[in-house]
């Protein structure tokens, strides 16, 4: 077994203690959201949630164009979930990577000591100042009422082996403890908590606001975004109950729904 492999008992812990009702197992796949997409449009029933997991990623795919780059010791899995038996309407669909990101804060906050894990909007989840996970929604189509959540977690993939233009910005959660991490606690923790905040998200319980306002990387600093077609500079005011980053500019406040920050700083 390598570093990156789950045993059948690991596998079969994950069905009892979590909201998985089925596991595609792989040695290698391109990218989990790939085959997480594939089996969204293949099989016609699913259960509440189905965990994509592979032991060696070749082809990660991060936002936009984006790669994710997991090496050795990272875990990448998908989530394909059934939003039909989850009750999560369509309109919930914008909020899943904000409410993943908030899970995955918890979750790695329950495994090891970190002090504070941040969000910088969308869904990067920061340690220590880097970047300690990346997330990417994708559904097949709104027809189908099924979502992937991609998720990757830098847990034992030391970043000074990371290409040079990661280093410094990324960082793992064994270069944190200065030790080997457990991945399948960690897995374990994120299934958990996610099940728990997608469950608040469509009992429209969770005040996604709220809860993002102490760990938004980005509040009360000066940040630059992208859009489709205008760049923005402004003061950072968290976001609002749609999960738009709201922004001071000089001409007023701004709601972003979508974009990339390119630049931040306090
Ligand atoms: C980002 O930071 O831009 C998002 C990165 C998302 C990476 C994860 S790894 C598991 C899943 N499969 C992929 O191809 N991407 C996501």
């Amino acid at each position: 077994m390598n570093d990156n492999s789950f045993s059948l008992d690991t596998l079969d812990r994950i069905v009892a203690e979590t909201f998985i009702g089925q596991i595609d197992y792989n040695q290698e796949l391109s990218s989990t959201n790939n085959r997480g997409l594939e089996l969204a449009r293949e099989q016609s029933e699913i259960p509440i949630a189905t965990l994509v997991l592979t032991e060696r990623q070749t082809a990660g795919r991060g936002r936009g164009k984006n790669r994710w780059w997991s090496g050795e010791g990272g875990l990448a899995f998908s989530v394909l979930v059934n939003c039909g038996a989850l009750k999560l309407p369509t309109s919930c669909w914008p909020k899943i990577s904000l409410t993943t990101g908030l899970a995955v804060c918890d979750a790695i906050e329950k495994t090891i000591e970190v002090g504070d894990a941040k969000l910088k909007w969308p869904n990067d989840v920061y340690l220590s100042g880097c970047k300690a996970c990346g997330i990417l929604v994708e559904a097949p189509d709104s027809r189908r009422a099924r979502v992937v959540i991609g998720i990757g977690i830098n847990v034992n993939n030391t970043t000074a082996l990371a290409p040079l233009e990661l280093r410094g910005h990324a960082i793992s959660l064994s270069d944190i403890a200065q030790q080997k991490i457990e991945p399948t606690e960690v897995l374990i923790q994120v299934l958990q908590q996610l099940a728990e905040r997608l469950t608040s998200l469509a009992r429209g319980t969770q005040d996604l606001r709220r809860d993002w306002h102490t760990r938004c990387l980005l509040t009360g600093q000066l940040v630059e975004i992208d859009l489709d077609t205008r760049h923005l500079i402004g003061v950072c005011h968290g976001i609002d109950d749609n999960g738009a980053l709201v922004l001071e500019t000089e001409f007023g406040i701004e709601r972003c729904l979508s974009g990339t920050v390119s630049d931040f700083t306090s």
